[in-house]
């Protein structure tokens, strides 16, 4: 999951390399590096470890005359986070210089077979054998030899190489892992992902896997097994324009407070608001598909949204719905079923496991439907329908106000699959109407966090939580409980209520407070019975209750979330818990944007 960037200018490119991997840091921020070379062959190379900011300092003491180059902020894959394992890497004789996105998976074979040919390695990384494997496979020229050299990876990568003795080519090439470029008549870019670009350029194209491009002084060639190739270019979404924190402290609290509009931006053009009736021109081409049931494969966040909506496709479409951890759907049984809508989340687009699912299912020939959210991302151009959740550009981390978009686009979904089974037409407009009015509450509950705070400071100093769900809300508190995980460090786990007799109870205790869920209209007088069983043994409770819904002898502590239908239930505690976690986070000293050991895009398996 880094980021990669590289850059063609006449001159000073290296504070344009830096920025671009500022733009980048959400995919990993373990060390960042940075290459630059003159147009006689100058060359400059500097690493840091940790932020890129690190590496910013530090450049900002040297002369920056480059005319292009390359740059890497990592997420530690092979090898601890120190500067040797940062990118860039580069051969024996010290002639080519290689960033690289991705996991050689046969790389440890391929080292062994270089030691043997005497070369010396000063890192533990797998991108450091691709550089001296283009050293020691170098013919003619190094397109040939990329050629051949990528034949012996097993991929995934997205890789870019300068050679010192040829200094106005810069080469890239990718199989799995995304590329992204942009040429002007003075520059080229060439990036991991849009975001990098968004403040340079208005549009830009992607390429394939397979494809070999070749920058030279401005002008650029895209090859496919030697036949050279045209690709159209893709207009820059006005979505992604680049994100400002603005007021916010972190860019999470930026996102967290985008979710209420993002709830409708998800619906615009797919709802007529007025007379609260579908029109999305894509699920009505669905509904005249003979669709039986639907089965999902997601990862994170991504994953427990799909839960919730499982019981939306049962309760309002009467569809079974099945579904499936990423990782797992790649390497489990696949029974491929005509009648099946095989669903692929993922807010990036370009989640592996998610990625390789979609090409394991198109082999059998089903049906493949995507929802994501950035525009043009490879998962989106693999299926055969799909919808993006125009959530607006989510950089960092911890997905939040996307979230608010899957579920309103699944919610949608599941209406429109409804209304062309046995969902009345009211039913739909009051639900419409409904997701509207949430809106409003969910602006009121941003307006409302300083009670938020004040219970931040008293569970900030446990270490361990239990969130306790029942029936519809199972997703609600596993995201609760990731966020909480993600953003803080400290321990969380889920269980159902009812299930505490069997063997949760035997945790229970004052230092390990269990955060209730108990809102209107999903057994909330059976979990009010179970919580009882809970206080029995004398232990802390968090409750997440709807606002009327009053137990005074059952909690510690109270978070109120504002009544809705059954439907939209698993809405309503979002913006307050993800809020307590950021709190909590702060409170604890941890980067909200960016916790530890993880990246915005898992683009490796
Ligand atoms: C959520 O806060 C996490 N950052 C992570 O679980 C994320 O949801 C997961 O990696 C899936 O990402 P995707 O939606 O881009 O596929």
């Amino acid at each position: 999951m880094c980021g990669i960037f590289a850059y063609n200018w006449n001159e000073n490119s290296i504070p344009f390399l830096v920025e671009g991997l500022t733009n980048l840091e959400y995919r990993g921020y373990d060390s960042a590096g940075v290459f630059g070379i003159t147009k006689n062959g100058k060359i400059f190379l500097e690493k840091a470890t940790w932020k890129v900011s690190n590496l910013a300092w530090k450049v900002e003491l040297n002369d920056k005359n480059y005319k292009s180059g390359i740059a890497h902020t990592r997420w530690a894959t092979h090898g601890g986070v120190t500067e040797l394992n940062t990118h860039p890497h580069f051969s024996t004789n010290e002639r080519f210089f290689i960033v690289h996105n991705g996991i050689i998976e046969n790389y440890a074979y391929l080292k062994e077979e270089l030691i043997k040919k005497w070369h010396k390695f000063y890192s533990e990384t797998d991108t450091e054998v691709v550089a001296k494997l283009v050293e020691y496979m170098f013919e003619k020229d190094l397109i040939t030899t990329i050629s051949k050299v990528t034949k012996k990876l097993v991929w995934a990568y997205a890789l870019w190489i300068i050679d010192v003795e040829n200094p106005d080519v810069l080469i890239g090439t990718k199989f799995g892992s995304p590329m992204i470029m942009w040429v002007a008549d003075d520059a080229c870019f060439l990036s991991s992902d849009i975001n990098a670009l968004s403040n340079h350029c208005h549009e830009f194209f992607t390429l394939e896997d397979n494809e070999i491009v070749v920058l030279e002084n401005w002008k650029h060639k895209i090859f496919n097994l030697w036949k050279e190739v045209n690709r159209e270019w893709e207009e820059m979404s006005q979505e992604f324009a680049t994100a400002e924190k603005w007021k916010f402290e972190t860019f999470t609290e930026k996102e967290i407070n985008e979710a209420p509009d993002v709830l409708l931006n998800a619906l615009k053009g797919r709802i007529n608001f007025e007379e609260k009736t579908i029109t999305s021109e894509t699920l009505t081409e669905l509904n005249e598909l003979d669709i039986e049931q639907i089965e999902i494969v997601a990862s994170g966040s991504s994953y427990f949204a799909w839960v919730t909506a499982s019981y939306w496709f049962k309760e309002l479409a009467w569809m079974p719905c099945d579904v499936r951890i990423s990782s797992e759907f790649l390497y489990d049984t696949f029974l491929p079923n005509k009648k099946t809508l095989y669903v692929f989340i993922s807010q990036s687009g370009e989640t592996a496991d998610v990625r390789e699912s979609v090409k394991i299912v198109k082999e059998k020939g089903c049906l493949t439907f995507w929802l994501v959210n950035v525009v043009g991302s490879t998962v989106a151009k693999m299926c055969d329908f799909g919808l993006y959740t125009h959530s607006g550009i989510e950089i960092w981390v911890a997905s939040t106000k996307n979230v608010i978009g899957q579920l309103s686009v699944l919610l949608l979904m599941a209406l429109s699959f409804g209304s062309k089974r046995n969902l009345q037409i009211k039913e739909v407009r009051k639900i419409i109407w409904e997701i509207e009015e949430l809106s409003s509450l969910m602006k009121i509950q941003l307006e409302n966090t300083k009670n938020i705070r004040k219970v931040a400071e008293k569970y900030s100093k446990y270490n361990d939580f239990f969130f306790l769900w029942r029936n519809l809300l199972f997703w609600t508190a596993e995201e609760c409980a990731l966020k909480l995980k993600e953003l803080t460090y400290l321990h969380a786990e889920c269980y159902a209520t009812w299930e505490l007799k069997h063997w949760p109870l035997a945790l229970v205790w004052p230092g390990f407070p269990c955060v209730a869920l108990n809102l209107k209209w999903v057994l909330e007088y059976k979990t009010a019975s179970n919580i009882k069983e809970v206080r029995a043994r004398n232990t802390t409770v968090l409750w997440i209750i709807t606002k009327g819904l009053d137990n005074s002898e059952l909690y510690d502590d109270i978070i109120e979330v504002p009544e809705t239908s059954r439907i939209l239930v698993p809405f309503t505690p979002m913006i307050p818990m993800w809020l307590l976690s950021v709190e909590i986070a702060k409170i604890l000293w941890k980067d909200v944007d960016k916790p530890q050991n993880l990246a915005k895009s898992v683009t490796v398996e």
